[in-house]
């Protein structure tokens, strides 16, 4: 006899993720929890990013606390892309309110062979601890989140050191010398795999690789310089748990995207959800894709927006409800709960 599967197995994002009907569209949003929440700000007084990021325990109650009061489908682990480059050796520093800072970037070539390798997860163990906690405090019927930064995003923050606007550092050294690049993002895939899959193995149901930065690029770069290391990332991940893959800022990345791997893709605004599944092909799921400045608008125009959105993906099975990019901070929170409330009750089938 087997075993009957876990609750959270057959909610609507699991079966989303697998295309399978559902009694409604699920929606979660990247970076639901955070600075647009009072409760947030408030604990953010008293404690640092860092901080917070190696405190298991309230990053748990911080995230689960989040999906209680927004009603949302899944709880993403409350943690940053940029924690895996400590280990690495890059010397990372979140600058009240200028964003993170990397001090020691990788400048030359010779620079990567500076970098460490992630030998295991130890130095990243407080991730593990956070997923662990926050899978045992979530309702056994949602699943957790873990995620990690794919690896051209990572390099463009090792590389830029911070920020950027045109990305001329990340891209001049991946033109220059080709042999530090690959060897830079292979270090990186390695680290990035084991990563995942100690979050894999601490609870996580779903893991979600943010290529956030990757739409600098154009399509013939992407297949040369990035293509075959995210792939490594999604061929190494355990089998049988489902990835969501999200890139944003190029819609014309989405077949090398998908070519690249992931059961979902996660698709911004830049281009229409139904254009999108079409590019895509529909034996992948979808995540997306309202505009995040449309949260900071009128509810009534909110629902609008939602229901196009629903309209587009037309009831096939396979869609995950999220904003193209993450929560912004000026975002009130009544119009959060208005979108989720409308995505729950216009998607109910
Ligand atoms: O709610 C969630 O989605 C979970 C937590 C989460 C955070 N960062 C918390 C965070 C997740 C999934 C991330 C991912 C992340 N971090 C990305 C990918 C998504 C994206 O937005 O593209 C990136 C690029 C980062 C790097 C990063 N971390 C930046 C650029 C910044 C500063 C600017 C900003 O948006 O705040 C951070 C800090 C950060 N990460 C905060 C939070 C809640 C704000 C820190 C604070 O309290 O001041």
């Amino acid at each position: 006899m087997t075993a009957p599967p876990p609750p959270w197995h057959d909610g609507p994002l699991m079966k989303a993720t697998r295309r399978e009907p559902a009694d409604r569209v699920p929606i979660w949003l990247m970076r639901q929890a955070g600075r647009y929440l009072a409760e947030y700000r408030e604990l953010r007084r008293q404690t640092g990013f860092l901080e917070l990021c190696k405190n298991p325990d309230l990053c748990a109650e911080v995230m689960l606390t989040t999906v209680e009061r927004l009603g949302v489908d899944a709880a993403i682990i409350f943690s940053d892309l940029l924690l895996i480059l400590e280990p690495l050796g890059l010397d990372l520093e979140y600058t009240p309110g200028g964003g993170p800072v990397l001090h020691n970037p990788v400048c030359e070539p010779r620079d990567v062979d500076r970098l460490g390798e992630l030998e295991n997860i130890e130095p990243l163990d407080y991730v593990v601890q956070t997923v662990r906690k926050t899978r045992a405090g979530l309702a056994p019927e949602l699943p957790v989140i873990g995620f990690a930064g794919a690896p051209f995003t990572l390099a463009a923050y090792a590389v830029e050191g911070g920020s950027s606007r045109h990305y001329r550092r990340v891209k001049s050294l991946m033109y220059r010398d080709a042999g530090a690049w690959h060897a830079l993002m292979g270090r990186l895939c390695r680290a990035i795999t084991l990563y995942l899959n100690a979050q894999i193995d601490a609870g996580a149901q779903v893991v979600q690789l943010f290529d956030s930065w990757v739409g600098c690029l154009g399509v013939d770069d992407y297949r040369r310089y990035v293509l075959p290391h995210t792939r490594s990332i999604f061929e190494g991940l355990r089998s049988g748990v489902p990835a969501i893959h999200f890139g944003t800022g190029n819609p014309a990345l989405l077949p090398l995207q998908r070519e690249a791997g992931g059961d979902v893709i996660g698709v911004d605004w830049r281009i229409r959800l139904d254009d999108a599944w079409d590019a895509i092909g529909p034996d992948r799921a979808i995540q997306g894709n309202l505009d995040p400045v449309v949260l900071l608008g009128q509810p009534a125009e909110i629902r609008r927006r939602a229901k196009e959105l629903l309209d587009q993906a037309a009831g096939r099975p396979g869609h995950i409800f999220n904003l193209g990019h993450g929560v912004l901070p000026q975002t009130p929170v009544e119009n959060v709960i208005a979108l989720i409330d409308a995505v729950h009750e216009m998607g109910s089938r």
